[in-house]
C-alpha cells in the first residue's frame, strides 16, 4: 500500500544530520523511506495570522503538508492539553495533570482543522494513519467529514492502567473517540491489556479474544505492533566513514575509560535524576571504578515552556554539579552532562565507543534509543544495554540487563555488572538483541500495521 496519508504532530527531520535520537518522527520517517506517501503535521511555527495556510513540500520520497499553529492553539492544544494533561496521565503521572476544559476544546478544534486539510489530501489515498496522543479525536473528525477509507491510529506512548486514566476529567469522551478508527495499535502487551480493561470497565465495551472491540454500535480492532528502528541503516551509519572519523576524534575524550552513555529528551518520565544517583551510588560502592568510568548524559531540551520541564532542568544541573563537586579529581570528571541535541551520526559514533548504554525511564512507550544503542555496536566488542523494565523495549530485548528504575542500588549493581562483563557474555547478549532487531525492524512494523489495518477495515464494515 503506497498511498498512505500520515499525520503526526511533529514532521520528519529534513536530513539525517538534523535528526536526533529515537523519537516518533525519526521512526516514521524510516518507515516511509521506501514507500513514500503524504505526511501532514505541525511545522513547529507559531503563526499569529488567523488564516492558517498550509505549505506543501516535496521531500522525496514523501510529500509534506506543513501546518502552523496559532498562539492560542499552541498554548491550548500542544502545551496545555497534549503535554500538561495527556502526556503526564499516559505516563502514569496523574499528580502532574493540569486539566482545563478550554484546552481540551482547542485540542479538539486542532484535530478538526488538521482533519479538514487531511481530508483534502486523502482523496486518492488508500488509507490514513494517525500517530500518537496529539490526535486521539482525529478519527471522529475524519468520519464527520465523510471519509470512508481505512483509518488507523497508533499510540507511541504507554496506555496507563484504567483508574489512572480515569483521573483525567474528559477521559470518556477522549478514549471513546478511538472507536472511529478501524485499528488502534499499541507498543506493548501491557498497553493493550490496560486499554481492554479500560474499555470494558469505563466504556462498557465488549472485547473479543481476536482483538475486536464493540462499543456504542461500532466495531474496531486493537493489536500490539512494537515499533522498530531501521536496524540495518543505523548499523551502517555507525560503521560509516563519517562516523569512523568522528569516533577517532572522540576517542581521545574517552582516554581509555569506559563510557556509560544515556541519551534522552529532557523529560521527567526518563528517570534521569535516579539514574544520576545510581551512578553516584556505583562510585560510592565501587571505588575501583573511580577514574575508570564516566557517565555521559546527553539530554536534549524539550517543552521548556512547561514549568515541570524547566524545574527538572534546574534540578539536573544542580545534581550533576553536586556529584562532580563531591567525586571529581583534577584529572577525572565522573558526570558529563550535556543539554543539547546531537545528530544521528554523532550519536551512532558515541554509542559505539561506549561500554554501557543506560536507558532507565520510569515509563516509556518503546524507547528507540535502546534499539539504536544496540544497532550501533560492533559484533566483536559490543557494549551492554542496561534497560528499564518499564520501557516497552524491555518486552523483547532479552539480552539487556533489566532494571527497576526506582531501585538506585539495583541500578548501580547492574551498571557494575555491565562494566565488568566478559567479552563472551557481551557478545552473546548482543547476538540475541541484534537478531531480534533485524527480524523486527521499522519496515516490518509498517507492513504489519498496514496489513492489519486493511483487514480491520473489512471487519468494521462487516460488523459495525
Ligand atoms: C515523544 C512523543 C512524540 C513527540 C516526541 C517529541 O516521542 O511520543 O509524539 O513528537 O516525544 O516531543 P515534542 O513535544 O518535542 O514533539
Amino acid at each position: 500500500m503506497n498511498r498512505t496519508v500520515i499525520v503526526s504532530n511533529r514532521l520528519p527531520p529534513l536530513d539525517r544530520d538534523e535528526a536526533s535520537a529515537g523519537g516518533l518522527a525519526v521512526g516514521i520517517s524510516a518507515a516511509l523511506a521506501e514507500s513514500g506517501g503524504t505526511w501532514l503535521g505541525w511545522d513547529g511555527q507559531i503563526d499569529c495570522e488567523p488564516d492558517h495556510g498550509s505549505r506543501i513540500q516535496q521531500i522525496t520520497p514523501y510529500t509534506i503538508i506543513a501546518l502552523a499553529l496559532s498562539a492560542d492553539e499552541h498554548a491550548g492544544y500542544y502545551i496545555g492539553f497534549a503535554n500538561r494533561a495527556l502526556w503526564p496521565v499516559l505516563h502514569g503521572r496523574a499528580d502532574l495533570v493540569r486539566f482545563d476544559p478550554a484546552d481540551f476544546a482547542l485540542y479538539r478544534a486542532v484535530n478538526a482543522r488538521f482533519a479538514k486539510q487531511l481530508a483534502a489530501a486523502a482523496h486518492d489515498a488508500d488509507a490514513v494513519w494517525v500517530h500518537d496522543y496529539h490526535f486521539l479525536c482525529m478519527g471522529e473528525a475524519l468520519r464527520r467529514l465523510g471519509i470512508r477509507l481505512p483509518i488507523g491510529f497508533f499510540l507511541h506512548v504507554p496506555f496507563p492502567p484504567a483508574d489512572t486514566l480515569a483521573a483525567l476529567p474528559c477521559h470518556r469522551n477522549l478514549i471513546g473517540a478511538l472507536s472511529a478508527f478501524d485499528l488502534v495499535g499499541f507498543q506493548s502487551e501491557n498497553d493493550l491489556r490496560n486499554f481492554c480493561d479500560y474499555a470494558t470497565r469505563y466504556l462498557g465495551a465488549a472485547v473479543s479474544e481476536d482483538g475486536t472491540v464493540a462499543v456504542g454500535g461500532r466495531q474496531f480492532s486493537v493489536g500490539v505492533f512494537p515499533i522498530g528502528i531501521d536496524t540495518r541503516g543505523f548499523s551502517a551509519l555507525a560503521e560509516s566513514k563519517e562516523a569512523g572519523v568522528l569516533r577517532e576524534r572522540l576517542r581521545g575524550c574517552f582516554e581509555g575509560q569506559l563510557g556509560v552513555i544515556g541519551v534522552d529528551r529532557l523529560d521527567y518520565t526518563k528517570g534521569l535524576e535516579r539514574r544520576f544517583r545510581a551512578f553516584e551510588r556505583l562510585l560510592e560502592t565501587s571505588p575501583a571504578h573511580f577514574r575508570q568510568a564516566f557517565l555521559l548524559q546527553i539530554a536534549a531540551p524539550s517543552r521548556m515552556a512547561i514549568p515541570e520541564y524547566a524545574a527538572l532542568r534546574d534540578r539536573l544541573e544542580a545534581l550533576s554539579g553536586r556529584i562532580n563537586a563531591r567525586h571529581a579529581r583534577i584529572d577525572w570528571t565522573p558526570v558529563r552532562y550535556i543539554n543539547r541535541t546531537f545528530s544521528q551520526t554523532r550519536l551512532a559514533a558515541l554509542y559505539r565507543l561506549s561500554r554501557v548504554g543506560l536507558v532507565t525511564p520510569l515509563r516509556d512507550g518503546m524507547n528507540l534509543v535502546a534499539k539504536e544503542f544496540v544497532a550501533a555496536q560492533s559484533a566483536n566488542d559490543p557494549g551492554v544495554l542496561v534497560l528499564s523494565r518499564y520501557a516497552g523495549a524491555a518486552e523483547r530485548l532479552s539480552g539487556a540487563l533489566l532494571v527497576n528504575p526506582y531501585d538506585i542500588d539495583g541500578m548501580a549493581a547492574a551498571m557494575r555488572r555491565a562494566l565488568v562483563m566478559c567479552l563472551e557474555e557481551r557478545r552473546e547478549r548482543y547476538r540475541e538483541m541484534i537478531s531480534e532487531l533485524r527480524d523486527h525492524d521499522v519496515h516490518g512494523w509498517r507492513e504489519d500495521y498496514l496489513r492489519a489495518l486493511v483487514a480491520a477495515h473489512r471487519r468494521s464494515l462487516a460488523g459495525g
